[in-house]
């Protein structure tokens, strides 16, 4: 005797929730629901029954179709990965690569500078981000109430306190600790309370002093001409401009022929050819006297310039703000 509806879904049942693996379920589907079927031979015998069964016979026919045709999907979702050894790990796919991480642009500027400037002989120096008022500002010839100090828009921690503004500071501790011949750099994070889009509150700096015997604006000049040639290429002319540091005399800012039009004028470097990049000078025989350094027997010149600023020249980017979004799609770039 032919097996009723129910029979054949209580048969299916009990096989699906035995079924281990994607194969187990394939063939059961064919068994089924495949051309010569449980479920399709049932369908096709309906016109064999009386009349007045076929509607019922007919419906429920379909809908256990529906259900098994649901569950078999269902199943062959839940084991899906599995086969008849049960392994879930396919050894032969690819593995997931690991997304390497890569340096910030700023570090990367920053680590390639110092090494520019150690193939010199300039030493690598540190100081704190929270500075004394003293380091910051007076010892480096900008007294309390000189109107010196509107050049930096400063964050005060305390009367006494600041977050530094450059890392100017680092010149006079160096100078504290240590005795002519003096070469360092010092790169790290300066905080102004300043934002646009060219300004951000918190950014990076370079400082630079040398201090020797016989140290001339001419040494300045070199040394800086052939870093900055370093960094960018040889074809990149600089400007000295005369400028004005409390704690450098003479002063001068150095701008480059623009990276981008060479020259020609851009919007870039607002039409005028050049890009101002640093700032530098000899210091000033007031900075040594609050140092302690003999003054007639020593000369020396420092400068400090923008990190960011190199950056965005170096890589063609147009907003000093990206730096600091951690956008994974901009930093990864470089
Ligand atoms: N500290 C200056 C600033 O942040 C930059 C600077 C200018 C540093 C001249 C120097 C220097 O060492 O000699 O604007």
């Amino acid at each position: 005797m032919e097996k009723t509806i129910d029979q054949i879904r209580d048969d299916a049942l009990s096989e699906i929730e035995a079924a281990a693996t994607p194969d187990d379920i394939n063939a059961l589907s064919v068994r089924y629901l495949g051309r010569k079927g449980a479920i399709t031979r049932y369908l096709r015998n309906i016109s064999g029954l009386p009349a007045d069964q076929r509607p019922e016979a007919g419906q429920k026919a379909n809908q256990t179709k529906k259900l098994l045709e649901g569950l078999f999907d269902e199943r062959l979702e839940a084991l899906a990965g599995r086969t008849d050894s049960d392994s879930r790990i396919d050894v032969s796919l690819p593995g997931r690569a690991q997304a390497p991480g890569m340096l910030h642009p700023v570090t990367r500027i920053s680590r390639e500078i110092c090494e520019i400037f150690a193939g010199l002989g300039f030493d690598i120096a540190e100081g704190p981000e929270v500075e004394l008022d003293f380091y910051n500002f007076e010892a480096l010839n900008i007294p309390k109430n000189h109107p010196a100090r509107d050049m930096q828009d400063t964050f005060y921690v305390s009367d006494n306190i600041v977050l530094r503004t450059h890392t100017s500071p680092i010149q006079i501790r160096t100078m504290e600790k240590q005795k002519p011949p003096v070469r360092v750099v010092a790169p790290g994070k300066v905080y102004r309370c300043d934002s646009d889009l060219t300004h951000t509150p918190m950014f990076h700096q370079i400082e630079g002093l040398l201090v020797d015997k016989n140290i001339s604006f001419g040494d300045l000049k070199g040394i800086l001409t052939t870093v900055v040639h370093r960094i960018f290429d040889e074809k990149t002319s600089l400007r000295f401009r005369p400028s004005f540091f409390p704690f450098t005399e003479p002063s001068a800012e150095v701008d480059i022929l623009c990276v981008i039009c060479r020259g020609k004028g851009c919007r870039v470097c607002s039409h005028t050819g050049w890009l101002e990049i640093l700032g530098s000078g000899m210091v000033d025989p007031a900075v040594f006297d609050n140092v302690e350094y003999d003054k007639d027997k020593y000369t020396g010149f420092a400068f400090g310039m923008g990190m960011e600023r190199i950056a965005m020249l170096k890589y063609g980017i147009d907003d000093i703000r990206k730096f600091f979004e951690n956008d994974y799609r901009f930093l990864r770039q470089f």
